[in-house]
This record gives structure tokens, sequence and C-alpha cells, in this order.
């Protein structure tokens, strides 16, 4: 099995340039699919979730590749097909963000029921209820949703929760549609806004991006466009903590401030300090600087603006070496738990009651040999490894691979020793 060996201890020194947002350049992949014409995407991740659903545009007909490392050309030329492959919906669940675009283009979408993740059961009903809100008619059978309609037309939408996924399905199959959608109650993430404004530029009509109402109003067609993805706000948060926990003094260039407030904030809490100097028209770059030693802060995970809950791995992490107790709570899903095990192993206390991890500070983690379980869990192992005394091996590189690009170069050219074996 792939593995990274870390030896511990080294205080991170330099800078290092944060890649695009594998979550936003997710669903704005899907929204070619409403598109004719080519698209150029630039400062896209190298990842395998985006390698996923390139085969996937490709499997649906349209022509999709990376054109070097960071830029994706998707040329939609001729007709969709309206399946999407089993094998390609359960290699990455993001896959069913195609049935919206595939739906709104064509007036069919036959899509694998996207099965649950490590980290939760991963249900889409929000999706189904807005996208049937929009007159689709929807059959569950054999594995497979199935969506029927001549054509959408706008309706009125309430999410029982702001489901990120179900705002960006429903949000894309609305600009296709008869008329004007309101989606209340929408998620709000940086994500959403990235891919609103990519439609917006290929003729879309979307208003209230960045708030919890969404306006759509829809049009005939829309085209292909030139767009650059915003930078990855969850792996900007992961380096964050890189350079607090171990005690170093890194700098983060290409990242979008607004879009880790929450975290930089409750790293203040702890004594963090940070700096930010302004280069270029509208280039940032954070500089962290840590004491010696952090305080113990709550955490409870939230949609966005709030805490994400993509950065509660890493953040427990990095509280298990905090002066004092600090209680995390995941309000998001209901099984984002399992790095605690690993980390328990390298040293660290921590009791879980429910959706709360109690997280007693110790004095010093150890290196051992720990096992990657999801994406993030991976992260926070990594960070873990950094200031753990000795050397730990971490297993199940895959899950890292899916959403940290370059991420052992990216370490080792700010001073981390880490080996990667595959
Ligand atoms: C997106 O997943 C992200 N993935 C996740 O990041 C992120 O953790 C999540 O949003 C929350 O911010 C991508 O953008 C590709 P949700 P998504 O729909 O859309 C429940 C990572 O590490 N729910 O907002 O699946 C669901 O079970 C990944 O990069 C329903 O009940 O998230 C969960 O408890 C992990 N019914 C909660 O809502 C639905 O129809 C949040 O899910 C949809 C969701």
């Amino acid at each position: 099995m792939s593995r990274f060996i870390i030896d511990g201890g080294y205080r991170l020194k330099g800078n290092v340039r944060i890649s695009g947002s594998k979550n936003a350049a997710l669903p704005i992949l899907a929204a070619t699919i409403l598109m004719d014409g080519d698209t150029h995407l630039d400062n896209v991740p190298h990842l395998l979730d985006i390698s996923s659903m390139i085969k996937m545009l490709e499997a649906l007909g349209l022509r999709a590749e990376y054109k070097n490392d960071c830029k994706v050309r998707v040329s939609n030329y001729r007709k969709i097909r309206h399946i999407a492959p089993y094998e390609l919906i359960t290699a990455m669940r993001a896959s069913f963000l195609v049935a919206g675009p595939i739906l709104a283009k064509t007036g069919l979408a036959k899509i694998p029921f996207p099965g649950g993740c490590s980290i939760g059961a991963r249900p889409v009903d929000i999706h189904l209820k807005g996208l049937k809100a929009l007159g689709a008619e929807i059959n569950i059978e054999h594995g497979f949703v199935s969506f029927k309609a001549k054509k959408l037309v706008g309706n009125k939408i309430f999410f029982d929760f702001p489901s990120v996924g179900a705002t960006e399905n429903v949000m894309m199959a609305a600009t296709l549609a008869e008329g004007e959608t309101v989606i209340e109650n929408a998620a709000q993430e940086p994500e959403i806004v990235d891919l609103g404004r990519f439609l917006n530029k290929a003729g879309a009509k979307i208003e209230g991006l960045g708030t919890n109402v969404l306006h759509i109003t829809g049009v005939d067609t829309l085209h292909g466009v030139n767009y650059s993805v915003i930078p990855d706000r969850i792996e900007a948060g992961t380096f964050l903590l890189a350079g607090a926990i171990s005690k170093g003094e890194i700098s983060l260039s290409g990242i979008n401030l607004e879009h880790v407030q929450a975290v930089m904030s409750k790293m203040e809490d702890c004594g963090v300090r940070f700096s930010v100097e302004s280069k270029g028209e509208n280039e940032k770059v954070v500089h962290v600087k840590s004491g010696d030693s952090f305080k113990a802060v709550d955490i409870s995970t939230r949609p966005f603006p709030g805490f994400p809950t993509d950065m509660q791995p890493q953040m427990m992490t990095f509280l298990t070496l905090a002066q004092g107790t600090s209680v995390i709570s995941e309000s998001v899903f209901e099984n984002r738990f399992l790095h605690v095990n690993e980390l328990q192993r390298m040293g660290a206390d921590i009791e879980i009651k429910r959706n709360n991890a109690i997280v007693r500070g110790v004095s010093s983690l150890s290196g051992a040999e720990v096992k990657i379980t999801d994406l993030r869990a991976g992260a926070a192992l990594v960070l873990a490894a950094l200031a753990a005394d000795g050397t730990t091996e971490i297993y199940g590189l895959k899950h890292l691979k899916r959403g940290y690009a370059k991420f052992a170069e990216k370490l080792t050219a700010l001073g981390a020793k880490v080996t990667s074996e595959s």
C-alpha cells in the first residue's frame, strides 16, 4: 500500500502557492454539459477527483482533457448521452452533480444512485426534491435514479438543509428552465459563488450569489467560456495549520482571504499570529507565525460562513497539542471522527461523545504507523506526523491524491521530511 514516511519535529519555513479549488472545479466541469462550444478552465488542481469528472464528461459525449498541469479544456458539440456510467459514479460521488445539467440539456437523465462514504450516508433527497420541483418525473429502480422532463419549469424551492451539492445541481438545472427559480436556504459556500459566476459568464442569469436566496431566470442556451477557478480554501487552511503546528514561519500565496476567515479566526483565538502582505493587483500573501504553545478552543462545524467541516479533522490534530481542553462538535456529517482512532494511536487524548470530540491537550504526539480513512482525515494525520516525535508511516495515500495536489512536494519545499513510497 502506498505510504508517506514523515520524520517529525522540523519547523516549516518558506512560501507555498495554494492550488485551485477541487470543490469549485468539480461542479464547474459538470456545468460544461449545459454549454455549447469550447470552455477553457485555468487554476484547476491536478487531482484524481478532477480526472474522474473528466472521464465522466468523456463518457457523456463531451471532449475533456488536461491541457497542462492546471488547465482543462472541454468541448461540447455532440449530442449528450443521458446515462452516467455506474463505475464512474461509484469512483466519486460528486459525479452526481451531472444529473441536473444532463436533465436540463437533454430532458432525460439516468444516474446511478450514489452510495454513502466513510463520513456519512450522504443521501441525495434534497437534490431530488429540488429537481422534482422543477418538473422532473423521478423514478428510482435497479440502483439508478431516472429523471424525465420535456422542459424544466422554474419554481420556488426551500431547502431543509443548505446542501452544497443540491444547491449546485438545482442551480445548474434552473439555468435552462422556463421562467424564474428561487432557491431559499441555499448553500453559500465560495464554491457555489464561483460556479454561479462561471454560469453567468456563459450567459446564465443568476442573482443572489453569496446569499442564501438564489434567483435564477432561465435562458435558452449557454456558451463556452474562459474561466479561472478560485483557490482551494481547504488546502489553504491545511497549510496554515501545518505552519502553526510545526512552530514554523511560512507564507501562503494565491489564497482568497475572505474564504479562510473562520479558520484564521479560530487559530488566532489559539494564539497563532498572522500578517497579510499585498502583492501585485489582488494577490495576498498570508504569513503564519506561531509561538511555541497555543491555547485550546471549542469548534462547531457549520455551513459557510461558519467553521468548515472539511477543516474539522485538521483542526482536531492541531488542538491535540494545545494547552487545555477543546470540544469539537461535528454538526454537518454524522460519522466524521474516523481520524480519532489513528490520532489516539499517536498519543492524542480524545474522547468521543455522540457528535462531540473532547480533546485534552498533550505535550507531544509520537510517530506511529497509521492508516487514512478519508481525504481530510489523511490531511489530519499528515499534520500530526509533522509535529510528532520520531517517524510516522501513513498508509492509504489514494485518499490524499483525491484532494491535495503535489502534497509531499509542497511540504518538502517547506522543509518537512516527507518520503513518498508507492
Ligand atoms: C460538499 O459535499 C463537499 N464536496 C464536501 O467536501 C463538503 O464536506 C460538503 O459539501 C459540506 O461542506 C464537494 O463539493 C465535491 P452537502 P456535499 O450536500 O455537497 C446532508 C471534501 O472533503 N444531505 O452540503 O455532498 C449530507 O448527508 C468533501 O472535499 C442530505 O441529507 O455536501 C450531509 O450530512 C467531503 N440530503 C450534509 O447534508 C441531501 O440531499 C452536507 O451535505 C444532500 C445532503
